[in-house]
């Protein structure tokens, strides 16, 4: 297999997910790039955006990982490995949602020699089996969520050593109804977030604080930090998006507008940095607080998770999926997805999974475990 030629001058890149937000707002930084030539994009189900985006980027391969559809180029679970096979892109940018973005991501990492990734899941289920398997394809990884690529950013400039890192949290779209009326909250009401415009899981578990969750998980696994060096600090104005405490006391922060566009652009180029956007936003008010666990449990609950070894992540991630599924259809109420989440939890699961089926099958059990919870709930 060949991973392709470094002296090309236009990149290859694939994008996964690009009916998504980010691989929308992907293909939109894309669009402007002259360097950059994307040669696959890829959907689960959603066939019609698929073949609207390929019409916008005529030399893109296109894929789809759900049932056979006539007009697109690889169909079905073997469907990303076919447009890897046949495209070897230079990068990936990996916006699929949800667990599946772990397999995806895997394959991805055998044909292309960065992955920009967006896909938090895949470390967080994957933990060090995931990063492992990535490094031996000789495939580096660039975070492209916000709060990790600002880390990210921030390290790697830094020569003094680093005490400990901050990732911010806007507190979601219902911060300020008072946590006894929190049982109440519609899904109308939780999918109205006030900074940033994204998938309906991710801005249901802003609100709930399980994504910030996740992401303490994907930045231990990313920068190596232990647990109570990562701190998770309420910045409602989202303008900051990490920071890093230096042993001296200083800290360093990254500010820039909320826009994922900044991150993606920064992803693809890095070593470089181009001025595709306008990050630039104006100062204005900047306040940070300790989030409230009694307000946001799930984050508390991230840290014991870490903690617990590789399942318990597994099922922290898998358990939540569904319970938001069933908080967006109205099935349960909004504080019941903390509740399955922990119930989930409380079985008991391996510490330690270092192969792919063993991975995906704690997966297929806290799910099943988790709808179970919902039946109990309705
Ligand atoms: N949105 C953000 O601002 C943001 C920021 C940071 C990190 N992230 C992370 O980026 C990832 C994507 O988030 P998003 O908000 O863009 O999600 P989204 O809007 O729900 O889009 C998900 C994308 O993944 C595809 N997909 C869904 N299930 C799949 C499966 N089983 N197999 C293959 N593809 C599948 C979807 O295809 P169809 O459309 O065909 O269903 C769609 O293209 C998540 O891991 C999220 O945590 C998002």
């Amino acid at each position: 297999m060949d991973k392709g030629d470094d002296v090309i001058q236009s990149k290859k890149i694939v994008v996964l997910g690009a009916t998504g937000t980010i691989g929308k707002m992907a293909l939109d930084v894309l669009k402007k790039l002259k360097n950059f030539k994307v040669v696959g994009i890829s959907a689960h189900k959603n066939v019609k955006l698929l073949l609207k985006k390929k019409i916008e980027f005529p030399d893109a391969f296109t894929a789809l990982t759900g049932d056979r559809v006539e007009g697109v180029d690889f169909c079905g679970e073997d469907a990303i490995e076919a447009l890897m096979e046949k495209t070897l892109p230079d990068q990936v940018i990996v916006g699929i949602a949800g667990f599946a973005g772990l397999k995806y991501a895997l394959t991805s990492a055998k044909y292309s020699k960065r992955l920009c990734l967006a896909n938090k899941e895949s470390i967080v289920a994957g933990g060090n089996f995931f990063l492992k398997n990535v490094r031996d394809s000789n495939c580096e990884i660039i975070p492209v969520d916000s709060e990790h690529n600002a880390i990210f950013q921030l390290i790697e400039v830094e020569k003094s050593p680093i005490n400990s890192i901050f990732l911010t949290a806007s507190g979601g779209a219902v911060r300020d109804v008072p946590v006894e009326r929190l049982k109440d909250v519609t899904p109308e009401m939780v999918l109205k977030h006030p900074i940033w415009n994204m998938g309906a899981r991710i801005t249901v578990d802003s609100a709930t604080m399980f994504n910030k969750g996740l992401e303490v998980m994907e930045a231990h696994f990313l920068f190596g930090f232990p647990s109570d060096k990562i701190i998770v600090v309420l910045h409602p104005q989202g303008k900051v998006h990490g920071m890093i405490k230096l042993n001296d006391g200083t800290v360093k922060m990254l500010a820039s507008k909320a826009d994922m566009r900044l991150p993606i652009a920064y992803a693809i180029h890095y070593p470089k940095r181009i001025k595709a956007f306008e990050g630039f936003m104006p100062f204005g008010e900047f306040t940070f607080e300790m989030p409230d666990l009694s307000r946001y449990p799930a984050l508390r609950l991230a840290y014991e998770c870490l903690k617990e070894g590789d399942g318990a992540r597994i099922v922290y991630n898998a358990a939540d999926e569904i319970a938001v599924e069933a908080f967006l259809k109205k099935e349960i109420h909004f504080t019941h997805i903390y509740k399955i989440v922990e119930r989930v939890l409380k079985n008991g699961w391996p510490k330690i999974l270092d192969d792919y089926e063993s991975i995906e099958a704690v997966d297929v059990a806290a799910r099943r475990l988790a709808k179970e919870m919902v039946r109990r709930c309705c």
